[in-house]
């Protein structure tokens, strides 16, 4: 069977009559990508599809070939249930309430056992659906193969009960072979977000849990489970996504046996590791009346044997084919946060523009403090009209002053926030998101407001409406500073409604871009703490860190671009001396971390020298010349054992040019060459090779070579296996390498 077949297969009322045509294996994949990834669906009379998720071999897969070697194993299904015996975490938990009963009030239905009702296939997408009619719950589960070569699924639990049902998890939870011994994820904290952990798999339950109502600095981001050793540019790994930008959970865990019943017979089976994810639940956040139903987040997962960079591709690949993904070129930005931060005055601002014009930049941001009251960020937050005090006459003449310097004017907000120093809380403290009575913590000094409430959305829409028109911006930084905890709204007398937030930011956000379509979006949440699909399915950019000293942001835009391109990853030169590090950083390597982002400037030009201005034009000619390339070519990270000097870069897709960078980290552990490896090249072509670094090299040291070769001309094959042998270069510098088809 090709997966462009076509099954539809019904059995209402009757799961255990399926004809044998009806059982036969299914595999979800895009055919057109050979090294995407594949899930194959084993039908089985009275149960839940088993799974088998993977690389897709590049000669394709027949599923029945799947179904026969697996024979011995049919590994779990997309929702592992306590009830077949499956000894691990459960992919659905919850129970019924009912209080007529006379028996408890609760603990009612929690133990279900899905059987397949009806399931229809086309190749690229399949819908399984199947109820527990004891229990009163109807599922449905989808899978879809998505450009960019991943898969994803979800579930969707409708109560068919009469009593409410309270749906306490429901997850994705997808098997691995048995050789996957290996997590990576990631943890962080505001300003040093995508922190690396990594360690093998044991008995028991990985679990990464987000509290914080939002994404979160310590999301686990993508949750990769592997075959020991897996690094960039090779390795068996599998890579797990959960669309939210809300509370979830991301999870691998490996059980040492579980009950199989397959073909009606009792066995046991060998352990078996799997990882999962899903929305985080609050308690009795999502509790289905009669009728009702919850669905979770899309989850993904990419599966490869070609390591990090692959799974990456199939992460970008994706993005790449949104229609909000960004389609003109990446304008250089200028956001003066770290330049002026709450010190908003005309004739500095327009000083700054002035340089920023002449040094090329193409967009000017202004960020947070030029609303009503906003001098610290201790006021103001909610009250989103221009502080007639700072600006008088509104924001029109420092607007105008930098659209007649050439560039585009964009504005910071935070919308889902308030200050209690602010006429918006004063006049409407019940507009805010509390578990109850009391007050929640201040973080930032702010408080959360309840978007669930039609007046606050209402507000906020026609506030920030009317600054876009008003102002004709065309760039929004949209900022969240607090983590939304003690989420209950006052509409539900406290009850949890973190759910119901999320969906509200997205509802605000989609209202405002059908209304605006030609504004850009940057998601911000006190830096990275708000990045994942499906925010990036509605924005341009991602503020990617506050993290603006440039060593510790390789690391953060390194591990980011795990999930996300380089064109949505806001990267910015700050100040020589860094305002968070206080270490000094050169020009070089402040550049050259910016150059492989989203470019921009958050640094005061006012305060910078002659020198510095003109190297700093050079990195933004260098940035224009190649952003064409840098935002759709296929991301590149060397494996090393030498940390102090990192090797990476993008590849074009059609292998006619790559653009490197040798970031010399730290001083080098010795002095020979590194070999800088360019896979992805056409083998057979010639390329030349060029050193396009802007600035002044200085030499490491006496006695050792300088730089690479000036310029020369070798075939792809040889770059990919020789490499180009860079020394070692000059402590926190960044080498440029140009790679140009003949
Ligand atoms: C946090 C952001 O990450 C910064 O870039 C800046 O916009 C501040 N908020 C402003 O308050």
């Amino acid at each position: 069977m090709t997966i462009d077949d076509k099954i539809r297969v019904r059995s209402a009322g009757a799961p255990a009559e399926q004809h044998a045509d009806q059982r036969r294996p299914i595999l979800v994949a895009h055919s057109d990508d050979p090294s995407g990834t594949g899930l194959a669906l084993f039908p089985q009379a009275d149960a839940l599809p088993a799974v088998w998720v993977g690389p897709v071999p590049a000669a394709g897969l027949d599923p029945d070939d799947a179904a026969a070697l697996l024979a011995a194993v049919r590994p779990c299904s997309l929702l592992p249930q306590h009830g077949e015996g499956w000894f691990g975490r459960p992919g659905l938990s919850g129970h019924r309430l009912d209080s007529g009963t006379g028996g408890p009030a609760a603990g009612h239905d929690w133990s279900q056992l899905f059987r397949p009702v009806e399931a229809e296939h086309d190749g690229t997408r399949a819908r399984v659906e199947a109820a527990d009619p004891a229990a009163g719950l109807r599922l449905v589960t989808e899978v879809e193969a998505i450009p960019g070569g991943a898969i994803r699924a979800r579930h969707t639990i409708t109560n068919t009960g009469g009593q409410p049902y309270v749906v306490d998890s429901l997850e994705v939870v997808f098997p691995l072979p048995s050789r996957v011994g290996e997590v990576l994820d990631f943890t962080g904290r505001q300003a040093a977000e995508r922190i690396l952990q990594r360690h093998q798999i044991g008995d028991g339950l990985w679990l990464r849990e987000g509290r914080r109502g939002h994404t979160g600095h310590d999301s686990a981001t993508m949750m990769i489970a592997g075959v020991p050793g897996f690094g960039f540019g090779g390795g068996e790994a599998f890579g797990l996504h959960v669309a939210w930008s809300g509370n979830t959970v991301y999870r691998v865990e490996r059980v040492p046996s579980g009950l199989g019943m397959a073909d009606g017979g009792e066995r046991l089976l060998p352990g078996t590791a799997t990882i999962g994810g899903g929305e985080l639940l609050l308690p009795g956040e999502i509790t289905l009346a009669e009728g009702e139903s919850y669905a979770t987040p899309w989850v993904y997962l990419a599966a490869t044997r070609a390591g990090l960079d692959a799974l990456s591709a199939q992460f970008h690949g994706y993005l790449r084919s949104l229609p909000a993904h960004p389609r003109s070129p990446r304008p250089v930005n200028l956001n003066v946060w770290e330049a002026v931060y709450f010190r908003h005055d005309f004739a500095k601002l327009a000083a700054l523009a002035d340089i920023a014009a002449d040094v090329g930049v193409e967009r000017y941001v202004l960020d947070d403090g030029w609303f009503t009251g906003r001098r610290s960020d201790r006021a103001g937050l909610g009250d989103w009209h221009v502080d007639e005090h700072v600006w008088p006459g509104g924001l029109h003449r420092l607007a105008d002053y930098v659209r007649g310097r050439g560039m585009r004017f964009g504005l910071w907000i935070e919308p889902e926030m308030v200050s209690p120093d602010s006429g918006l809380y004063r006049a409407h403290p019940d507009w805010i998101l509390a578990a109850g009575q009391r007050r929640p913590p201040l973080q930032r000094h702010q408080l959360v407001l309840d978007l669930t409430r039609p007046e606050v959305t209402g507000y906020l829409l026609e506030r920030i409406s009317a600054l876009i028109a008003e102002y004709g911006i065309d760039y929004v930084k949209w900022d969240c500073n607090r983590d939304i905890i003690d989420a209950g709204s006052g509409g539900r007398a406290g009850a949890p409604a973190a759910h119901d937030q999320a969906l509200a930011v997205y509802a605000l956000l989609d209202e405002l871009r059908r209304r605006h379509p030609a504004v850009e979006w940057e998601s911000c949440a006190a830096g990275g703490g708000r990045i994942d699909l499906a925010m990036l399915e509605r924005v341009q950019r991602v503020w990617t860190s506050d993290m603006t000293d440039a060593l510790a942001r390789q690391a953060i835009q390194r591990w980011t671009g795990q999930l996300v391109p380089p064109e949505y990853l806001g990267a910015h030169i700050s100040a020589p001396f860094s305002h968070q590090t206080g270490r000094y950083m050169p020009l070089s390597l402040r550049c050259g971390t910016a150059l492989f982002g989203h470019f921009g400037i958050e640094w005061d030009l006012t305060a910078a020298g002659d020198d510095d201005l003109a190297e700093l034009a050079s990195w933004i000619r260098l940035y224009k010349q190649h952003r064409a390339l840098i935002h759709a070519g296929r991301m590149v990270r060397i494996d090393t054992v030498d940390d102090t000097a990192w090797m990476y870069g993008v590849v074009a897709a059609d292998a006619s040019a790559a653009l490197m960078s040798y970031a010399q980290l730290d001083e080098p552990v010795n002095d020979q060459p590194a070999a800088l490896r360019v896979p992805g090249l056409d083998p057979l072509r010639r390329y030349r090779v060029t050193d396009v670094t802007p600035g002044t090299r200085l030499p490491r040291r006496s006695g050792l070579p300088e730089a690479a070769p000036a310029a020369i001309e070798v075939s792809g094959g040889a770059l990919a296996e020789i490499g180009l042998a860079i020394p070692p270069q000059r402590t926190l510098t960044a080498t440029i390498i140009l790679i140009e088809a003949i």
